[in-house]
């Protein structure tokens, strides 16, 4: 049991900062017994961990998690952290089973530093939820992590496996950093049982930088719904549906503006790289680049741009309501990339004015069949 023994820490110190009189002047008295406090370092552990850890969070500078049990249908909240506070997590962190929303764990805050400890892990089992419908239907799953009202912020290094649905949705951000994260959903693919497994599904945030993430899992490795300032650099995405855009539309925020997919490796993916603009609905796409990305083992589109979008691609005809603008795909490589029953590059705007500004260079994706029912092309590229 550590709670009791941090009681006994926040007693003594509060105990001294009372007693500390002019005696004794080579110690400096605090000047507040919240700051005393506040230095402290405080570790939670077990089936009674997540609770403490949320109970006694504005008390503790640093958070350590160590080896916590989260009980069934509970959330290891650490939403309303004081500013500056630094959760590490160490060992392994399990959840109990239950079907519910979640999430599992939700973290926020100002100046928050959150990192892994080398050889940690995140395991939330999500093969007793499994069942291959993922959001769709049967059990109820629980969403894994919510980096919510996150601003100038630090997550380095967790590792995170086998999320029931779901694993990392960004919203509300502004400045938050995430290195040398690895989600791995990949157990999921047995018997095709893990679906709608999202690496990081993000909205309403602005200046997010993702670096050297690994996301091996059955859905979107990045879906970016909404937001400005983006950057996914350094990663490597297996087994989903690639690097996407979208849906953008038809939700409260549909702007994604100044985004950047950089040096990164998309493989065995339904696609590479797929913007989608949902048709019949209102936005904007905004400057999304592009950069030196690979691929390799894509089963249906390489390249995807759309907008006819509508819960699944190239449904009916591409509309002008979500234009794409400023678009750079450039040192695309993919040479038999694409499997012969998939397409290379596949583009259907709704009119030659709502896809304007689009740079296209050094683009090689091949392997697979050229679609029939491309529409308004830009002229800096073609569907192939
Ligand atoms: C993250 O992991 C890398 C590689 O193991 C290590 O070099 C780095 O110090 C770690 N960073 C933090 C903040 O723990
Ligand atoms: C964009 O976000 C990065 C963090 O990823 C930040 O360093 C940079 O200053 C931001 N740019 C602007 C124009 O705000
Ligand atoms: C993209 O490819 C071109 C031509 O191969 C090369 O000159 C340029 O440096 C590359 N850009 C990046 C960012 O790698």
């Amino acid at each position: 049991m550590v709670f009791p023994k941090l009681s006994l820490i926040l007693a003594a110190l509060a105990a001294s900062a009372v007693a500390a009189p002019a005696a004794e002047p080579q110690v400096t008295p605090a000047p507040n017994p919240v700051i005393a406090r506040r230095a402290t370092s405080c570790t939670f552990s077990g089936s009674t961990g997540a609770a403490s850890a949320s109970a006694s969070a504005k008390a503790c500078a640093t958070i350590v998690l160590s080896n916590v049990a989260v009980p069934s249908g509970t959330t290891l909240d650490l939403s309303k952290l004081a500013d500056g506070t630094t959760v590490i997590f160490q060992g392994t962190t399990t959840w109990g089973y239950k079907e519910w929303a979640g999430p599992l764990l939700n973290i926020g805050g100002n100046k928050i530093t959150v990192q892994g400890a080398a050889g940690s892990v995140l395991n939330a089992d999500g093969a007793r939820w499994w069942d291959g419908q993922g959001g769709n239907g049967g059990k109820t799953k629980p969403k894994f992590f919510s980096a919510h009202s996150l601003t100038s912020s630090t997550i380095t290094n967790l590792s995170i496996k086998n999320t029931p649905v779901q694993a990392v949705s960004i919203n509300g951000c502004t400045g938050l950093t995430i290195t040398g994260m690895t989600i791995d959903d990949s157990a999921g693919d047995t018997g095709a049982l893990g679906h709608n497994t999202d690496g990081f599904d993000i909205g309403s945030s602005s200046n997010v930088m993702i670096d050297g993430a690994k996301v091996y899992n059955q859905d979107d490795c990045v879906a970016i719904n909404s937001g400005t300032n983006i950057t996914f650099q350094n990663g490597l995405c297996s087994g989903g549906h690639g690097l996407s855009i979208g849906s953008v539309g038809g939700r409260t925020d549909n702007t994604v503006d100044t985004v950047t997919f950089y040096n990164s490796q998309v493989t065995k993916s339904t696609n590479g790289i797929r913007v989608k603009a949902s048709v019949g609905t209102t936005g904007k796409i905004n400057k999304v680049t592009y950069n030196k990305i690979t691929l390799s083992s894509i089963s249906k589109y390489g390249v995807l741009i759309e907008q006819n979008y509508d819960g699944g691609d190239l449904h009916g005809t591409a509309d002008t309501g979500v234009p794409i603008t400023g678009l750079t795909i450039e040192n695309v490589t993919g040479t038999g990339a694409v499997a012969s029953s998939g397409y290379d590059v596949v583009v259907t705007c709704g009119s030659s004015t709502s896809c304007t500004g689009w740079t296209w260079s050094n683009v090689a994706v091949t392997g697979g069949k050229t679609y029939a029912s491309c529409s308004n092309v830009p002229s800096v590229t073609k569907c192939s």
